[in-house]
């Protein structure tokens, strides 16, 4: 991966195309600039009057920022919308009725077209079904679903009958997925008796069972099953039901339920440095705000573009640029089931043709792990699809490094599409820092610029502006609509994790570090500043998987590091102390194994270390600290130049350097 010094030398700029920019929504610097200045000179009605141009309110709003209570800031609060309706019947008012929303690809390659009218039939359907199951307005509903048009249309029935989501990524193991519907209190957990991958069949209602033989889901009343693969699972009488028995018989129409603009739409699981994964409580009518105005500013969505965001709805990109963004401005996109190597690495390339997308949003692991397949297999290279439907490309999840941006830009864009290169964060809803693919000239490497009304900095611990060129911590000073509300259920860790006092409580610590370039102010993310990993673009924290580690009999302790990788940007080391003598050799590499298959069953197969190395011991200072930072230059395979004249056991580093 590039250093952050090379990073920052990057001069290679790549303006936006003309052909772009002569019908792009935003087309030049000069109306970036305007739209900013707009921003800056009214803040609140800048915002207002975007919200009064595309949301459809029930009850228009009097009122547009409420900062009484900060750093809890409410926008909109007297409004009153539906964000199913503002996605589904403004499409079916404004003639888009029969146009195709949904274009489905199963893993097998076979597609499923969906119309706006149908999509709407089914939702109402799905929530009229909810709603007798006594579910309503305020209850929260967990989602354990594989891609599909189904999965879509459960967040949308839950949003109709204002019931909050919490959408649980099918990877999480039964532990993982027991304590989100604990801390949500979900009283319905919706499911798949499968789902399919790469080929392969994966349990997903075997798993909800487990989670609930686990205890404490006293708020559970139903499990829904939608059945995918007709596989063999076991039924609970009288908890679970079949999707299709739910919705038997229930009128397509369904009058929504107004709720207010601060009104939860859903609640998101994600990790921090400390404790367990946090629930990211995001609004109603700010957070559908954005996911609009991100869709037409960051990809100048057009009535003709096939979008497609290759994410999982299990996370935030899946929620904002799949189950809400596209719908909301009408546009249609794929939603796919399957893996990108799946029957081969060529898969997006065959699907970009197939379909004739236009605008393709992936994350920088998948383009560095189909780098790599397309170098080995000449067969399955880019350049042997007809791709020339694509006219904008983005970026998402963690840094692009310039040799992967480059190769996206000249393979896959054929140095006609932009690229939006999006920094965000499950917190902050949609897009913070992109270019603007119609106006923002790009450098690899580089987000760029943030986005109109989004008042991003870099300062020092104590909250000061630092100069272009040095580094230090990524904050935004004033509030935006899709803005993180609150922790569910811990508004001290809310305001602890992303308000803190240092920074004078009203700043909001992104938890990344980031530098302007000197020249152009453009921000390059240094990565994170706290505990958090980025493996494949999923958030991970180091407590987290430490914990895991020593939740087992035999483990004594464990010390979590990210280590660069080629692939997935970071990969996890781990270094464990059993609580018998140190294992080498084959015992080794069985016992790594066992514990490897161990933090899958704790959290999911997306967390398990990529290395574990046994010691006698952890490096630790005299007071009985662990020094991680040692650790990082162990895992590198570095030499260590730090003092390590406060370590009480030097000796361990050199047992930790051999360990394999
Ligand atoms: C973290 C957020 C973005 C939504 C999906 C992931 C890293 C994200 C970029 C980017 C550099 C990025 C940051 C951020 N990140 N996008 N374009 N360039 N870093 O959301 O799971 O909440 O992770 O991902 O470190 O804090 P998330």
């Amino acid at each position: 991966m590039s250093d952050i010094e090379t990073l920052k030398q990057e001069s290679r700029i790549f303006n936006p195309p003309e052909s772009f920019v002569k019908n792009a929504a935003i087309s030049g610097m000069e109306q970036y600039k305007a739209m900013c200045a707009a921003a800056e000179s009214d803040y609140e009605g800048f915002w207002a009057q975007l919200a009064r141009e595309n949301v459809q309110w029930h009850k228009p709003f009097t009122k547009t920022l409420n900062e009484s209570e900060a750093p809890f800031y409410k926008w909109f609060e007297d409004g009153q919308l539906n964000v199913s309706y503002n996605c589904l019947d403004r499409n079916l008012q404004n003639g888009n009725a029969g146009k195709t929303a949904i274009i489905f690809e199963s893993d097998d390659g076979k597609v499923t077209k969906v119309t706006y009218q149908e999509l709407h039939d089914k939702v109402c359907q799905f929530a009229n079904g909810l709603k007798s199951l006594g579910i309503k307005k305020g209850d929260r509903v967990v989602i354990y679903m594989p891609m599909s048009v189904e999965g879509v249309a459960a967040m949308q029935a839950c949003a109709r009958i204002g019931a909050t989501h919490s959408v649980v990524f099918g990877g999480f193991s039964a532990k993982s997925l027991q304590e989100r519907i604990i801390d949500a209190g979900a009283v319905a957990v919706i499911t798949a008796d499968e789902q399919v991958r790469g080929g392969k069949h994966l349990p997903l209602k075997a798993i909800v069972d487990e989670a609930i033989g686990m205890g404490g889901c006293d708020t559970l009343r139903n499990v829904v099953v939608y059945k995918r693969t007709g596989g063999n699972i076991n039924f609970v009488s009288g908890r679970d039901l079949w999707l299709h028995d739910v919705i038997a018989n229930q009128a397509a129409t369904c009058e929504p339920e107004w709720v207010e603009a601060e009104h939860p739409l859903f609640i998101l699981y994600t990790s921090g440095s400390t404790g367990k994964p946090k629930g990211v409580q995001h609004s109603s009518g700010g957070y559908l705000l954005w996911a609009m105005l991100t869709m037409k500013w960051t990809f100048d969505i057009k009535p003709t573009d096939v979008f497609w965001c290759t994410a999982d709805i299990g996370w935030v990109t899946g929620h904002t640029y799949i189950a809400y963004g596209p719908l909301a401005v009408g546009a249609t996109q794929i939603v796919f089931e399957g893996v990108p190597t799946f029957p081969n690495a060529g898969r997006f390339w065959d699907m970009i043709q197939k379909h004739k997308t236009t605008i393709f949003y992936t994350a920088p692991t998948a383009i560095r792990s189909l780098i790599k397949a397309a170098e080995a297999d000449p067969a399955i290279h880019p350049n042997k699809y007809d791709l020339s439907s694509l006219r904008l490309l983005g970026s998402v999840g963690e840094p692009i490094n310039p040799e992967a941006w480059m190769w996206y830009y000249k393979n896959v864009g054929r140095e006609n599409c932009p690229i939006a290169d999006t920094f965000w964060q499950t917190e902050t809803g949609g897009h913070m820092i992109t270019p603007l693919p119609g106006a923002t000239p790009m450098v690899p490497g580089s987000c760029t610029l943030p986005l109109p009304g989004i008042m991003t900095a870099v300062v020092d611990e104590t909250g000061h502006d630092l100069p272009w060129g040095q580094g230090g911590i990524l904050v935004v000073k004033r509030p935006w609509p899709a803005m993180i509300r609150t922790i569910w259920g811990d508004a001290d860790r809310f305001r602890k994790s992303y308000f803190p006092e240092e920074l004078g409580g009203k700043t909001y610590l992104a938890g990344d570090g980031a530098v302007r370039n000197e020249k152009t102010g453009y921000f390059t993310i240094t990565g994170r500043i706290d505990d958090v990993l980025n493996v494949s673009g999923h958030r991970m924290g180091t407590m987290e998987i430490e914990s895991a580690l020593v939740a087992n009999p035999i483990v004594a302790e464990a010390a979590v590091v990210g280590k660069p990788d080629e692939t997935t940007g970071e990969s996890i080391c781990a270094f464990v102390v059993l609580k018998r003598a140190r294992p080498t050799g084959d015992e080794a590499k069985q016992i790594a194994k066992e514990l490897r298959d161990w933090v899958a069953k704790e959290i999911g197969p997306i967390a398990k270390p990529k290395e574990i190395r046994f010691g006698d011991n952890l490096p630790k200072t005299r007071s009985g600290k662990i020094m991680r930072r040692l650790l990082r230059v162990i895992a590198k395979g570095e030499q260590i130049t730090q003092d390590v004249s406060t370590l009480e056991n030097p000796a361990i580093l050199e047992q930790l350097k051999l360990a394999q």
